[in-house]
C-alpha cells in the first residue's frame, strides 16, 4: 500500500512534469509567429557636440555628443501570447578611428525604451476584477488596464518618434568626439518572454534572434564644439568623404 506521502509525492511529481512540457511548448511556440513584418526605420535630425566632466571630481573635460533622432517603428509582430515585454534601443555605430573610416565599429547606445505587453484579460488582475465587479457594485478599484489604455495613443508595439532627444550622449576613451564622421544610428530590440529564450533583433549577431527590418539612419558627420549641423548636410558630408 502506498502511504499518503507517497500519493503526495507522486502527484507533485506529475505536476512538475506537466508545467515543464506545458512550459517547452510555450517557449517553442513562439516559432510559430511570424516576425518578418516587423519594420523600422530612424533618421539622424540634429547633432551637438558638448564638453563636459565624465564626473563630478573629475578635473579633465572630455566631449560628449548629443543627437536627436526621428524614428518610426512597427514591431506588433513581437508580441505574441509568450512576450512579456519588449526592451527596444537605440544605438550609435562610428569608426573607432578617427583617421581611418575602416576601422572596426564602436557601438553605444544612446535611446531606450521598455514596451510592457498588454494585460491579457484572463491574468489574475483583470480576473479578480471582473470578479469583485460583479459581486460588489459599490467598490470600485481602479483597473491597471484602463490606466495603460488610456495612457497608449499609438497602437501597441508601434513606435513613433519625432525630434526625440537620445537619452544618452556619446563620449570614449579618446576624450574627443567633435568632427567624427559617419556615424549612423540603428534600431535594436530584445524580446523577454514569459518561458523560454530572450530573442534578440538581427544584426545583434546574437541568437536567437528575430527577423525584421532593423532601421538604419544615414550616416552624419559631427559638428566642431558645441555648433550644430542639420542632418542632410552632415549626410552630402559623409557621402562627400
Ligand atoms: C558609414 O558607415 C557605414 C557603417 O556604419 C558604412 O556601411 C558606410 O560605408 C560608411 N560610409 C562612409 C561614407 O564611410
Amino acid at each position: 500500500m502506498h502511504s499518503a506521502l507517497n500519493r503526495a509525492q507522486g502527484v507533485f511529481g506529475f505536476f512538475t512534469t506537466v508545467a515543464l512540457f506545458v512550459a517547452g511548448l510555450a517557449a517553442l511556440s513562439v516559432l510559430l509567429y511570424p516576425t518578418d513584418a516587423i519594420t523600422s526605420s530612424i533618421k539622424i535630425r540634429d547633432a551637438k557636440v558638448t564638453k563636459g566632466r565624465p564626473h563630478y571630481y573629475s578635473t579633465k573635460k572630455e566631449e560628449y555628443a548629443q543627437l536627436r533622432f526621428d524614428l518610426d517603428a512597427d514591431l506588433t509582430p513581437l508580441f505574441n501570447w509568450n512576450t512579456k515585454q519588449l526592451f527596444v534601443y537605440v544605438y550609435a555605430s562610428y569608426p573607432s578611428d578617427p583617421s581611418d573610416p575602416t576601422s572596426p565599429l564602436s557601438h553605444s547606445v544612446v535611446w531606450d525604451t521598455i514596451v510592457r505587453a498588454k494585460e491579457s484579460p484572463y491574468s489574475i488582475d483583470a480576473l479578480r476584477e471582473r470578479f469583485s465587479r460583479a459581486t460588489s457594485s459599490t467598490k470600485k478599484r481602479p483597473s491597471k488596464m484602463k490606466m495603460t489604455s488610456t495612457k497608449k495613443t499609438n497602437p501597441h508595439g508601434v513606435l513613433k518618434l519625432r525630434d526625440q532627444r537620445a537619452k544618452y550622449s556619446i563620449g570614449d576613451v579618446s576624450g574627443k568626439m567633435a568632427g567624427r564622421e559617419n556615424v549612423t544610428l540603428s534600431v535594436g530590440w530584445n524580446v523577454q518572454p514569459w518561458v523560454g529564450a530572450l530573442w534578440w533583433s538581427p544584426g545583434s549577431g546574437s541568437v536567437p534572434r528575430t527577423e525584421g527590418d532593423i532601421g538604419v539612419s544615414k550616416g552624419v558627420d559631427l559638428p566642431a564644439l558645441k555648433s550644430k549641423v542639420m542632418a542632410s548636410a552632415g549626410a552630402a558630408g559623409a557621402a562627400a568623404v
